[in-house]
């Protein structure tokens, strides 16, 4: 039951990438739980209301741990259980809620129940857990259907039997080490009841749900032709379209693999799972899912409580289209009585300091590096993610933010290749780059080795030479710096129940610029590059520092009401 009024209807929710955020065992250049609960004190201070974990369990490591081998324990390179129960304990005291990533579309091929199928005959119960099928053509030399991986190349790979014949296909949406699980299984239902009672035993405030449009396949697995549009991280339909209509009235065919009717009885299981505990409990969705009308099926009042909003990070930095996503997406979840969520920036996309400012297309997943077409200009993507951020912020219910944005961190673009390690890398021979990129360690203090990442100097992915000034120690107290710019805005959005408001759209305004009042303040967002008049009033917040009476191009400002 909802009483209206719950924490996530209105959190700003900081995204952690175990791997990235701090390595506080200091032994492989990979961060770890322990670098977490160190560094927690930075994220009240930042002043954010929860985090959300990335995959921190035992795990093989070919998807940075979404390909999980035992769901229920902690991998040791980030640590052990113990650890966890201590970062959650730290964060509960520090006021913090704690939301874990539960991957439920596919297992690693790792996993017991995964090696448990291979070894047993086809059509047993263990091969029920996955979806196997027999092959097409004369041998069944043929997969048994068109379908492609997420990744690049096809979702199927054969098997081989114990006497090295060639056997069955089973099904990958993304790397052939991350099979697809079958969610036909009533067995496959009830271990994932008890993976999330095992969670919430031990006390956490919710889960980030992994491709939660993608659980349920078609009857029959038909053949299916995506539209020639680009792909998004689910395989959806949309990249970086230069017209959010696309994104906000077409309703796209419906892929087999993607979306699909029954998906949604899992959910409202969960929902009843999570039922059973005290407390306010939030399921979100990462689902690639458009239009937004039909993305709110996730959020309706029996299923899941949040939906990350990827209709808004697509869009791209034009008023019109920005005014028109806020609009559809307040509708859209409003009509369900969920709140929506806002979101800029996450792991498997280009940071938004760098994509605002891309001049050639870029399709989700596919990444940029030194080959890509169109670079982003740097400052200009920081001062356009300044002004998405501080009018992203202004927004009523639920912010996510992804570890690094608060700094300004770009894109890296000229990674090493053979530091690579996303599989879109090796799945297309590098012609997409990839997630790399948004996921290199995060400098902490300036002057350190690896910028106080860890204590080696070592980290798992190389950051640049010229990161210093990003540092989270050379922007702390510095008027200006995009860490005080966050934290300013987080203040006034709490001050000012910003999560809880309403938007009300305001009149008078050219196209490029973005205009509403939410409760106490008054937002004016310009997206265009000539700067125009600022309308009198105190001024709370600017992204860019101000002219007397002039809003320059590309910057927000927030004024009191
Ligand atoms: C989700 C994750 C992504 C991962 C994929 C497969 O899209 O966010 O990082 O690679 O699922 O689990």
């Amino acid at each position: 039951m909802t009483n209206g009024n719950e924490w996530w209807r209105s959190a700003v929710i900081y995204q952690i990438y175990p791997r990235s955020f701090s390595d506080g065992i200091g032994d492989d250049g990979l961060g770890d739980l322990v670098g977490i609960t160190e560094r927690l004190p930075a994220l009240v201070e930042l002043g954010v209301d929860a985090i959300w974990l990335s995959p921190f369990y035992t795990s093989p490591q070919k998807d940075a741990g979404y390909d999980v081998a035992d769901y229920c324990d902690v991998d040791p390179v980030f640590g052990t259980l113990a650890d966890f129960v201590t970062l959650e304990k730290r964060a509960h005291e520090l006021g913090l809620k704690l939301i874990v990533d539960l991957v439920p579309n596919h297992t690693s091929d790792q996993h017991r129940w995964f090696v448990e199928a291979m070894a047993a005959d086809e059509g047993s119960p263990e091969r029920g857990r996955y979806i196997f099928r027999d092959g097409k053509g004369k041998d069944g030399e043929l997969p048994p259907n068109n379908w492609d991986s997420v990744f690049g190349g096809p979702a199927w790979t054969r098997v081989t039997r114990p006497d090295g014949t060639p056997g069955q296909w089973y099904l990958h949406l993304f790397d052939t080490s991350q099979p697809d699980l079958d969610w036909d299984s009533p067995w496959v239902r009830e271990q994932f009841r008890d993976i999330l009672r095992f969670w919430l035993d031990r006390g956490v405030d919710g889960f980030r749900v992994d491709v939660a449009h993608g659980l349920v396949k078609a009857d029959g697995l038909p053949d299916y032709t995506p539209p020639a549009s680009g792909g998004s991280m689910g395989g959806g339909t949309v990249g970086l379209e230069p017209e959010i209509e696309a994104h906000a009235a077409d309703d796209p065919a419906t892929p087999p693999y993607w979306a699909q009717e029954r998906v949604h009885e899992i959910y409202r299981d969960w929902h009843n799972v999570l039922e059973e505990y005290d407390g306010e409990r939030v399921l979100c969705a990462e689902a690639w899912v458009e239009p937004l009308s039909k993305l709110a099926l996730w959020v309706r009042p029996d299923e899941m409580q949040q939906a990350f909003n990827f209709s808004y990070l697509e869009t791209p930095w034009e008023g019109p289209a920005i005014r028109k996503v806020i609009d559809v997406s307040l509708e859209a979840f409003t009509s369900v009585g969920a709140p929506s969520t806002w979101v800029l920036s996450n792991h498997d996309v280009v940071r938004h300091a760098s994509r605002l400012a891309l001049t050639a297309e870029n399709p989700q997943g596919h990444g940029i590096g030194p080959k890509s077409p169109g670079k982003p200009v740097r400052e200009l993507g920081l001062r356009r993610a300044r002004a998405a951020t501080a009018l992203m912020l202004a927004l009523p219910g639920s912010a996510y933010l992804y570890q690094g944005e608060e700094l300004g961190l770009p894109e890296v673009i000229d990674l090493p290749d053979e530091a690579r390690q996303d599989p879109t890398w090796f799945r297309t021979h590098g012609e997409r780059y990839g997630r790399d990129g948004c996921r290199v360690p995060i400098p902490w203090e300036a002057d350190k080795p690896s910028y106080g990442f860890g204590p080696t100097g070592r980290s798992w992915l190389p950051q640049p030479a010229d990161w210093a000034p990003y540092a989270r120690d050379a922007q702390r107290g510095v008027a200006g710096s995009t860490l005080e710019l966050y934290r300013l805005a987080l203040a006034l959005r709490a001050e000012q129940d910003l999560g809880m408001g309403g938007v009300e759209w305001l009149p008078g305004h050219g196209d490029d610029i973005v205009a509403f009042r939410n409760g106490g303040v008054i937002v004016i967002a310009n997206t265009g590059e000539a700067a125009v008049e600022l309308p009198a009033g105190e001024i709370l917040l600017s992204s860019e520092r101000l002219g007397d009476g002039i809003l320059p191009g590309d910057t927000t400002v927030w004024l009191r009401a």
